[in-house]
């Protein structure tokens, strides 16, 4: 019996090139099966030929001990009919015998629409002891297409990239109308969807649902900023909803910026079958012959130790392999929109920089409003795309701000919006030819503006244009906020018209055309930080976040609203990517409010001399504290303790990688009068039971004092089995404390 055996068993041999071991299958399944384990530390994929030499799916879960089992698992099932080898494939085709959703679906160039996948050769590539690359070639044996199905496993983390590159040998073009990243398979008792739905500044509002016959999907249509209704983000529970510290989860996303679909349909045998990738919506792509199409990853993690293990894995995987300087430093900064809008000049904003350096924090940012002349940007109707300082406003320009902010002891950053243009613009009246717009239609304005071509090379070079020439005349700037406000109305490019391109292939191109862009940011740029921004949190995805630093979660800072909103990314995103500011929105007290932005990386949005004394010392403490506690914020463990859509106060802590210092922060989310006080204790995790830890209260308010004892030893056994009672209370409605082990 032919099998491979796990990478594992033979590292070094695996430093080297992997082998295509081109097995010829027979007709007998049991015999001849190839059987492909995909394996991490705790999970394994497994996929193994059936007697058509159809790659299937025969188990998502545990990893065996015995990889040799693996090859046993297919014998036992029973779902042995017509449609075993294609409610299980590896990634199912479409025309032919298969009549479910499928992964991929093709018009070859005689016009035929049917396509089935046999299995030809794998190959496994470990580059290090944690990364091992699998790729499966699967041909249709009649046209000539060849699809590769990639695994990247990380497996530390339990991590599981996962996409496929369409590869064309046939003669003429072939048009893909589908072509999904991944399809999985799973075998469990129950499906348990969360998805998130939300809009302008009420993002990633969660939502479980039981999964039932038929099909459940997840999708974006808008072109750009496409997550205003919806992220490409999910947890799927299997048998029963997963909590915190138990059950059966996968938490996933499709790494892509632009249109989605996202499938779970169940079959008859109460299998649940998941198909992720681009949206087809008007999306066919022609392929020419010779070409190859790489679709995006669909990026997921499996634990059943529940949501907290899952994402704590993510969030490692993030921080190593995605998220730029995952494991570095973040800047601390004030930023000017909430404090000015569009009313500001040099003056105003000088004294700003100012107020940033009374407050603490490291940057100024810039936001919008800086720039356009002949159509000044004095409010959202008009300038967007003329990049030149405004005259008016900046009479000497944003390197004298860049100066200025230096002499007061910050550094500068600076909003942009490069994808985008007002049709009050200069931009707009010389390059119409530049915007998508049909042509034969009135305009329709989201935002005021319009979104231009990024599939046209032109409009790519202007693009990068914008920010090569502000990084050229002022070196000193440390970050960009790049947004993105409008969705994409009336599709239609007339770069695409020109070439003689199809109009289908422009969302597709828009998004490749932005990576190109930040491919190309990236190679002469690579250290400026950047915030991924999209109208609030409207493009959040790690696809874009390969080139970013940090996002912004949303538009809505009220820092009640934040703390769930916070909550609900924290499943998916590392707290060093997540920006948090501290703004006027609402009128809780400025503790709470920087209690709140702390939880990631903290920002303010205030106008500092409008403070109290009072409440600027508190601010200004709270950076101070924030400063003390940020390495275990950014780099360290989270675990989120007390949920805030279940109880009164939500409760999350992250702890240092040598669990020696941990910082919690509890958040009263509710005025009923049963729950205005933490009645119980809140049983914290991830410390070492063995330790002896200490606890204090950190951004106590001034002439205030904590109502804690900061004196008493508690043993990490203690705090995890009993808890601590942060006493949370009316008066104390955020309560921030540092856990440090007593030597
Ligand atoms: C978007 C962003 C805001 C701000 C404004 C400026 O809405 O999300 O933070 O930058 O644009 O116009």
């Amino acid at each position: 019996m032919k099998k491979s055996r796990t990478l594992f068993q033979y590292p070094n041999l695996l430093m080297l090139i992997g082998v295509w071991l081109g097995l010829a299958p027979t007709a007998n399944y049991a015999q001849n099966a190839v059987v492909v384990p995909i394996e991490t530390k705790n999970n394994a994929l497994v996929l193994a030929t059936d007697k058509a030499n159809r790659l299937c799916i025969t188990h998502f879960g545990k990893r065996l001990k015995n990889t040799a089992d693996y090859a046993q698992i297919a014998q036992q099932h029973w779902n042995k009919d017509d449609n075993a080898g294609i409610y299980n494939a590896a990634y199912t085709s479409s025309g032919s015998t298969n009549l479910v959703e499928p992964a991929l679906n093709i018009t070859h160039a005689d016009g035929n629409t049917s396509t089935e996948l046999k299995y030809v050769r794998h190959e496994s590539v470990q580059s290090d002891m944690n990364v091992v690359h699998t790729k499966i070639v699967l041909k249709d044996e009649i046209y000539a297409v060849e699809i590769t199905l990639h695994y990247k496993t990380y497996a530390n983390e339990d991590v599981v990239e996962q996409w496929a590159v369409i590869k064309n040998n046939e003669k003429g073009a072939i048009e893909l109308e589908k072509y999904a990243s991944a399809n999985l398979y799973f075998a469990f008792e129950n499906y348990y969807l969360t998805s998130y739905h939300g809009s302008w500044g009420r993002e990633m509002k969660p939502e479980e649902t039981l999964l039932t016959n038929g099909i459940k999907t997840l999708d974006s249509k808008l072109g750009a900023r496409t997550n205003l209704f919806a992220p490409p983000t999910f947890q799927l529970s299997f048998d029963r909803p997963a909590t915190e510290e138990e059950g059966k989860v996968l938490l996933g996303q499709l790494a892509w910026s632009g249109n989605f679909r996202i499938d779970f349909e169940m079959d008859s045998y109460h299998h649940l079958r998941l198909m992720a990738g681009i949206n087809p919506h008007a999306s066919e792509y022609p392929l020419e012959a010779g070409q190859e199409f790489t679709t995006p990853a669909l990026i997921y993690t499996f634990s059943d130790h529940g949501k907290g293990a899952a994402s704590r894995n993510l969030h490692r995987w993030a921080k190593k392999y995605r998220l730029l300087d995952g494991n570095g430093s973040r800047l601390t900064l004030l930023n000017n929109w909430e404090a000015t809008y569009f009313d500001f000049d040099e003056n105003k904003l000088t004294g700003l920089f100012k107020g940033a350096k009374k407050l603490g924090v490291d940057m100024f940012l810039l936001d919008d409003g800086w720039f356009g002349n002949k159509y000044p940007r004095n409010d959202d109707r008009a300038g967007l795309g003329d990049w030149q300082e405004n005259v008016k406003k900046l009479p000497h320009g944003i390197g004298h701000l860049v100066k200025e902010a230096t002499a007061a002891g910050v550094k500068f950053g600076i909003w942009l919006e490069p994808e985008m243009v007002n049709p009050k613009s200069e931009l707009y009246e010389q390059h119409r030819d530049w915007v998508i717009r049909q042509p034969e239609r009135p305009e329709h304005y989201f935002r005021n503006q319009l979104v231009l071509d990024l599939s046209n090379p032109e409009v790519q070079d202007f693009v990068f244009g914008i920010l090569d020439n502000m990084f050229s005349k002022n070196p000193d700037i440390a970050f960009v906020k790049w947004d993105c406000n409008a969705v994409i109305y009336n599709a239609h490019s007339q770069y695409l018209a020109k070439t003689k391109q199809k109009q289908s292939k422009l969302y597709v191109d828009y998004v490749k055309g932005l990576y190109k862009v930040l491919d190309r940011v990236r190679a002469k740029y690579p250290n400026v930080d950047m915030m991924l921004c999209s109208g609030g949190g409207g493009r959040v995805d790690y696809g874009a976040l390969k080139y970013f630093t940090e996002f912004w979660p949303s538009d809505n800072t009220d820092p009640l609203e934040r703390v769930f909103i916070q909550w609900d990314y924290s499943y998916f995103y590392p707290a060093i990517a997540t920006c948090n500011h501290v703004t006027d929105w609402s009128k809780v007290s400025i503790k709470y409010r920087c209690d709140v932005a702390m939880m990631g990386k903290m920002g303010f949005d205030i106008v500092v001399d409008h403070l109290s004394p009072n409440d600027l010392a508190s601010a200004q403490k709270a950076i101070t504290d924030y400063n003390a506690i940020k390495e275990v914020v950014w780099h360290g463990d989270l675990y989120r303790l007390s949920n805030p859509w279940e109880q009164p106060v939500a409760s999350v802590m992250y702890v240092s990688e040598k669990q020696d210092k941990a910082v919690m922060f509890n958040y009263l989310v509710s005025n009923r009068f049963d729950f205005i006080y933490t009645i119980e204790p809140i049983q914290l995790r991830g410390l070492d039971p063995n330790k002896k830890y200490r606890v204090r209260e950190l951004n106590v308010y001034p002439e205030t004092k904590t109502t804690l004892d900061e004196t008493a030893v508690y043993s990490g056994d203690f705090l995890m089995s009993v808890g601590y009672n942060p006493d949370v209370t009316l008066r104390r409605t955020s309560v921030v404390l540092e856990i440090t082990q007593v030597n």
